[in-house]
């Protein structure tokens, strides 16, 4: 790694709580392996200062953030320019400090998640997707499967309306029940049912089937009692580990250009969550 100069450029994570982000670890091992000057730190920003921070990142020539709760709707309507998905969602997950001063705001998870179902050999075109939850990541997900070409997408969530306000970002959309899991080739849970020592399942067992692939974005812990489930079916499973890593990819090519491996940040990333209590 190399020495920290007068020439090292920032990047920095914002949230709150962000103690327990594992972008810093992501960041700086793939900055590392790719040979490249830049750090990563952590900077806890009360809620309500999103658009300080991106204030400040113009100010200290931070030149990347990754945008974490809740921050991203105030820094989405804080900088100069919206990608196109950012500015569907309205949400931003990273901003990048162009030459010029100005900012860019983009939305990389939808994307990111997208690439970690396709690094694990599960293509998205023509398949049946059923969505558990209509949060800011559902509605990332949903957006991204839409753009992949995914033949149909079905939320479920507790809330209707947040059902029917996701189905709007994309086409194949729909609200839909659980009795869609039926006919569908994926299930995604994006709902925080089964984080930490919660133990829960989002969705009935019973609805778990050898031949529906199953992906959980909540991975703490990685290995989520849905995940087990399907897994004891002998059904293929992907942990939430692999949209962090792959929206954390598109991250730095944001802002640096370059692409670093996703197994270089996977490893970080576990090694991060391995030293967790
Ligand atoms: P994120 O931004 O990480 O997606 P979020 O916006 O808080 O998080 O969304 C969490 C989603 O999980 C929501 O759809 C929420 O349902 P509501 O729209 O009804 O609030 C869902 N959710 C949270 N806790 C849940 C629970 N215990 N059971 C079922 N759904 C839950």
């Amino acid at each position: 790694m190399t020495d920290i100069t007068g020439a090292t450029r920032v990047a920095a994570v914002i949230g709150s709580p962000v103690r327990h982000s594992l972008s810093p670890a992501l960041h700086n091992a793939g900055f590392a392996a790719s040979g490249l000057d830049w750090r990563m730190l952590a900077f806890e920003v009360a809620a309500g200062d999103g658009a300080a921070a991106v204030a400040a990142m113009r100010t200290l020539g931070i030149a990347g953030l990754a945008v974490t709760m809740p921050h991203k709707a105030d820094v989405a309507a804080a900088v100069d320019e919206l990608d196109p998905s950012a500015a569907m969602l309205r949400s931003v997950n990273t901003v990048v400090l162009r030459d010029d001063g100005s900012t860019l705001g983009a939305s990389t998870d939808g994307p990111g998640f997208v690439d970690s179902l396709a690094a694990a050999g599960f293509a998205v075109a023509g398949r049946r997707v059923v969505v558990l939850g209509a949060g800011g990541a559902a509605r990332s997900i949903v957006a991204a499967l839409g753009a992949a070409e995914a033949a149909d997408v079905a939320l479920v969530n507790r809330t209707p309306a947040a059902a029917e306000a996701c189905a709007e970002l994309a086409p194949v959309a729909r609200v839909g029940s659980t009795a869609d899991v039926d006919a569908a080739d994926l299930l995604v849970n994006t709902t925080p049912v089964g984080m930490g020592s919660d133990g829960g399942l989002p969705v009935d067992p019973s609805v778990l089937r050898p031949d529906l692939a199953v992906c959980d974005i909540v991975y703490h812990p990685l290995d989520t009692p849905l995940l087990a489930a399907a897994r004891e079916l002998g059904a293929q499973t992907i942990d939430g580990l692999g949209m962090l890593v792959h929206q954390a990819v598109y991250q730095q090519v944001l802002w640096t250009g370059r692409a670093p491996d996703p197994a270089v940040l996977r490893a970080a990333a576990e090694t991060a969550l391995a030293a967790r209590p």
